[in-house]
């Protein structure tokens, strides 16, 4: 589903090279959730990152579905990203002027998804929120806020979802109602998970867990 192979990746910051993989090979099969842990500033999120084609790595492939990064065009790539990929993100990113129906159905718009509002408002129900259809973020409580997150992330059918400590920002409590949540819909769907996280506990939820460290996945 997955491949990572020979992964190369640095950041110059001022003068100075920050080598973060030098040869990273990962793999993910179909529907295994996996979570991702280590130290801030490990490289967790710049995983995702390439991994989403929203970075590019120095050197090595990134292939997704049998399509190998390198050989899509920057429109394809956007493209196929779109269609493949949902993410959710530890600070939510919904768009603060639209409401919640209107951030679920963003993706389904630029996939051209048919029935966007049926499905959308199908997603929220299934979250919990059908009566908060029309709120916006500001009007939403951390836990909605992620909820909102989780359909949008869900709402083009992805392949695999991408979440960047996604209770992160939540209490114990609301962060193992959202990730109930989350589960319960990527099971359903059989969709991959690429988790990273700091708790233990959300990670004991996948079938594997990879500590990330010194550039290295084990
Ligand atoms: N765009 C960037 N330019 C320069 N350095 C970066 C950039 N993004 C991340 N870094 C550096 O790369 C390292 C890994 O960052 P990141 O992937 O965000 O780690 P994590 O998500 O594990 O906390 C950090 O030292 C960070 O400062
Ligand atoms: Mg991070």
């Amino acid at each position: 589903m997955l491949k990572l192979k020979s992964l190369k990746k640095s950041y110059q910051q001022g003068l100075e090279n920050i080598s973060i993989f030098e040869h990273l090979d990962f793999h993910v099969d179909v529907g295994q959730r996996v979570a991702i842990m280590g130290k801030s500033g490990s490289g967790k999120s710049t995983l995702l990152s390439l991994i989403s084609g929203i970075i590019k790595p120095d050197s090595g492939d990134i292939i997704l579905n049998s399509v190998c990064y390198k050989e899509l065009k920057e429109s394809e790539l956007n493209d196929f990203r779109a269609t493949n990929i949902g993410f959710i993100f530890q600070n939510f990113h919904l768009v603060s002027y639209l409401n919640a129906l209107e951030n679920v159905m963003l993706p389904a718009k630029v996939c051209g998804i048919e029935k966007p509002k049926e499905k959308a408002i199908e997603l929220l129900e299934s979250v919990g929120l059908s009566h908060r259809l029309d709120h916006l973020p500001s009007q939403l409580s951390g836990g909605e806020k992620q909820r909102v997150a989780i359909a949008r992330a869900l709402i083009h059918n992805p392949k695999i979802i991408l979440a960047d400590e996604p209770s992160g920002n939540l209490d114990d409590e609301t962060g193992n109602t959202v990730m109930n949540i989350l589960f319960e819909l990527i099971k359903k769907n059989n969709t991959t998970l690429i988790l990273v996280t700091h708790s233990k506990d959300v990670a004991a939820r996948c079938e594997k867990t990879y500590e990330l460290a010194h550039g290295n996945l084990t």
